[in-house]
């Protein structure tokens, strides 16, 4: 983790195809010595334990102006376009604030947020029966729960985790591949797919799936969900799927994209007006 208030974490899953972990070491390699001679920073390179094709490339950025340069120098770039055809890169943590979607996870924000979606998500209910336990006992879970990012000058790429997560679609059936990558209060994501079967009816959206597991890990709390489909216009929510993410969710922020780098933001209060919920029983 950072240890001067400047310095920025970048983190990108790394999926080398078949036959290329030489190649890829060999890039990482290079990659490293142009971070340490040019003081960008420093890179490591962690090899999932589970998966021999897979690595973690974490990036210490000295600033969030190295990194920048970083990513505007040539060197690096000629490098990046040589690891993209040899690998599937997923942007998992930028620590360095952008434009766009990439969201700045801070306590602050976390705060003004709940409490407007206080007054319009699930806390409102009257009798709310699910009460977090208590600190203790969502401690041990947590540990190996879903990724969490600790401190404050994280950004989670949300649409990255959704386009990840709709690789598992099981869709045999209409083919239509959707990923969803739910953002706790607490800096968790929790992700989902959708899930056909052979019954058709009994089929769950990615964004349910998504709400579901994080519901049943222990998460109240929520600030934002991606959705991707690949589709050239923006998949939206079924009316289904609205419903329970403004009961569990609140107002929670709705990104929409796709496999192209479109993108479309909308607040769930907008998607689902004059909603049915828990205060009207
Ligand atoms: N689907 C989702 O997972 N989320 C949406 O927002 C829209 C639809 C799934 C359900 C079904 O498996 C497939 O897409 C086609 O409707």
């Amino acid at each position: 983790m950072a240890s001067s208030p400047d310095e920025r974490l970048s983190v990108s899953m790394i999926d080398v195809f078949e036959g290329q972990e030489e190649a890829f070491l060999a890039i990482a390699g290079e990659f490293s010595l142009i971070m340490a001679r040019k003081n960008y920073g420093r890179s490591d390179i962690v090899r999932d334990e589970c998966s021999p094709t897979t690595f973690y490339a974490v990036r210490h950025w000295a600033s969030a102006s190295a990194a920048e340069a970083c990513h505007a120098d040539p060197d690096v770039g000629a490098l990046t376009s040589r690891l993209y055809q040899i690998a599937k890169v997923t942007h998992v943590v930028n620590g360095v604030r952008r434009s766009g979607p990439m969201r700045l996870v801070s306590t602050d924000r976390r705060g003004a947020r709940l409490e407007s979606d206080r007054r319009s998500g699930f806390d409102r209910r009257d009798n709310d029966h699910t009460e977090p336990r208590d600190d203790e006992q969502r401690q041990g879970e947590r540990r190996i729960g879903p990724r969490r990012l600790h401190g404050q000058s994280l950004v989670i790429d949300l649409v990255a985790a959704a386009r990840r997560a709709r690789e598992n679609a099981a869709a045999g059936f209409s083919h239509f591949k959707v990923g969803a990558a739910l953002e706790s209060a607490d800096g968790y994501v929790i992700t989902g797919c959708n899930v056909e079967n052979a019954t058709y009816g009994l089929t769950i959206c990615a964004e349910r799936v998504a709400m579901f597991k994080a519901i049943s890990e222990g998460h109240r709390e929520f600030t934002r969900i991606a959705i991707v489909a690949d589709t050239p216009t923006l998949t939206p929510p079924c009316g289904a799927c609205r419903q329970i993410l403004w009961e569990f969710g609140g107002n929670l922020e709705i990104i929409l994209a796709n496999l192209a780098s479109d993108e479309a933001t909308h607040s769930l209060q907008a998607l689902l007006p004059l909603p049915f919920d828990a205060r009207l029983l």
